[in-house]
């Protein structure tokens, strides 16, 4: 294991592995051997990254993606930020805006895990907590890689295919610094602060939106207005037929 020598706000050290199965095994190992709050792995390649819902994999090519998870310490689960899956999200979009210039657009958060460029999806965010309070934010961000397999071309993009420009693979540590730097600042912010910043770019907010409640495949659908989040993170939909918001805590938005 090498170490980046990249600024980490969180004072803690950063890691870097050419090849592991998920950054959240190697993260989840680091908390037992006791490296302190906010540190970092990132990897070149995972042989088995994984998405939010179960059996879901991610699959990036080869060192051309940025793939890292940050591990925090709550000490008890009361302690752990409320909407921390969202503070993350909102910390991604900034950091690609302010990496990437050239978008020209905003960076949407798809509720509850998703960045958005237009209407792809260029980065997701996994954030698993264990009992003691320690949280493993994982998050992968199509960087420079150009194309994508045929299961997910539709639905992916990267910052190098959304800006239009090639850029070095190695550039991407340039974001992660950009990243760590503003996901640092989400933690600090109060919820009503987050819910009006992340409201104003929220994926399909005011739209018409299809949402799958709960569990991946509960077949409980809901058709109506995206109308925006609480301040604790819940989605906030007026369905259909229905005069009053209701709030959701899990769940998925369908995308056309
Ligand atoms: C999702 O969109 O479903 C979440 C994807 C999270 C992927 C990242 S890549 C780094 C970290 N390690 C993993 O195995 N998954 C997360």
């Amino acid at each position: 294991m090498t170490s980046l020598d990249i600024h980490n706000p969180f004072d803690a050290p950063v890691y870097y592995l050419e090849t592991v199965e998920s950054t959240m095994d190697v993260s989840h190992e680091l908390a037992q051997r006791g490296e302190p709050h906010g540190t970092v792995i990132a990897a070149g390649f995972q042989k088995k990254g994984r998405g939010r819902v179960n059996g879901r994999v991610w699959l990036t090519e080869k060192n051309e993606n940025l793939l890292f998870t940050i591990l925090l310490r709550y000490h008890c689960i009361e302690n752990i930020h409320a909407a921390i899956t969202l503070r993350a999200g909102i910390a991604v979009s900034y950091a690609v805006e302010n990496y990437a210039e050239k978008l020209n657009r905003t960076v949407t958060v798809k509720w509850p895990n998703d960045i958005m460029i237009s209407n792809k999806k260029a980065a997701g965010i996994l954030c698993e907590a264990s009992s003691e309070g320690t949280v493993h934010i994982g998050i992968g961000v199509n960087f420079a890689q150009k194309e994508f397999p045929s299961s997910i071309e539709k639905k992916a993009t990267s910052i190098a295919v959304a800006a239009g420009i090639d850029i070095a693979p190695h550039e991407r540590f340039v974001l992660l610094e950009k990243i760590l730097e503003s996901f640092y600042g989400e933690l600090a912010v109060t919820q009503e602060s987050l819910k009006s910043r992340l409201e104003q770019r929220l994926y399909k907010k005011n739209e018409k939106v299809i949402f799958i409640e709960g569990a991946a495949g509960s077949g409980k659908e809901v058709t109506g207005i995206l109308c925006g989040i609480t301040e604790t993170g819940e989605l906030l939909i007026k369905a259909d037929g229905e005069q009053e918001e209701r709030s959701f805590i899990t769940g998925e938005l369908i995308l056309n």
